[in-house]
């Protein structure tokens, strides 16, 4: 994770973002050391990246890279401004001992790219590219299956979607279906018939940016649908606010790159 020492609005690159609107930034660095906590205190370990002035949206580490088997893809981000985060990223890993696979197209690491038991499950249409599943299936010898964005709110995979564990032998997951193209929802149909459906609300206030353990949801307390349907599903959710990196269009995974030795 990257602290916000340095988070703002400062340039427009999802419908989310405003320039015009400040950021609180006590309250965001409240927020994130809030997630930070209540992670250690469910028994994750938390490492930490130093954040770079002039990144404003490094804190969302999880667009960093995707890691699985102790092996690291890195990110090409579509952004220029976001570009030089990479780097700073590289730098954290080669110290943790890690070598790092540079992408060669678009590819904004776990925002895109979700880990989902025998699968990985990669998100395309408004920033990483489809060459890039490509390359991910390649490195990581893993089937990828592509799902088409269609919703620039959703613009990344993890807007709209997460990974509840391995509950049944292919696992299951959380999404909002309008959020992809009608053979993309068949797909995930077909995939995860016992899925929990989220509402256009729950999206909206990022509940889908959510960390499953398995058995702990760290989700947005504004979800409240989502809630109820994962606590009937018999999973603990708990609820962590960062509603201030919502005006960044971020939420709780965003900002929680998951390191899978
Ligand atoms: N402002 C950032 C961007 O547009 C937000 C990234 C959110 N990260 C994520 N994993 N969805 O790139």
């Amino acid at each position: 994770m990257c602290e916000p020492r340095y988070f703002e609005v400062r340039y427009a690159i999802n419908p989310w973002m405003n320039t015009g609107v400040p950021v609180d930034l006590d309250l965001a660095r409240d927020q994130w050391r809030t997630l930070v906590q209540v992670y250690r205190d469910h028994g994750h370990a938390v490492e930490t990246v130093a954040p770079v002035e002039g990144l404003p949206d490094m804190v969302f580490s999880a667009n960093a890279a995707l890691v699985v088997d102790g092996r690291v893809f890195g990110s090409s981000f579509h952004a220029t401004e976001r570009r030089p985060e990479s780097a700073a990223y590289e730098t954290w890993f080669k110290e943790a001992g890690y070598d790092v696979h540079p992408a060669e197209s678009v590819c904004e690491g776990e925002g895109d790219l979700i880990p989902a038991g025998r699968f990985v499950l990669a998100g395309t249409g408004f920033r990483t590219r489809r060459d890039a599943h490509r390359e991910v299936q390649e490195f990581f010898g893993r089937p990828v299956i592509s799902l088409d964005l269609v919703d620039p709110r959703f613009y990344h995979l993890d807007t709209a979607l997460f990974f509840l564990g391995n509950e049944t032998g292919e696992g299951n997951v959380a999404y909002y279906p309008a959020a992809f193209s009608p053979g993309s929802r068949e797909v995930l149909q077909r995939l995860y018939p016992r899925a929990v459906i989220a509402t256009e609300e729950d999206a909206l206030s990022f509940g889908l940016n959510s960390v499953s353990d398995g058995r702990h949801v760290f989700v947005a307390p504004q979800a409240h649908d989502l809630i109820d349907k994962l606590t009937q599903r018999g999973y603990i959710a708990v609820p962590v606010d960062l509603s201030e990196f919502r005006k960044s269009g971020g939420g709780i995974k965003c900002c929680t790159l998951e390191i899978r030795s």
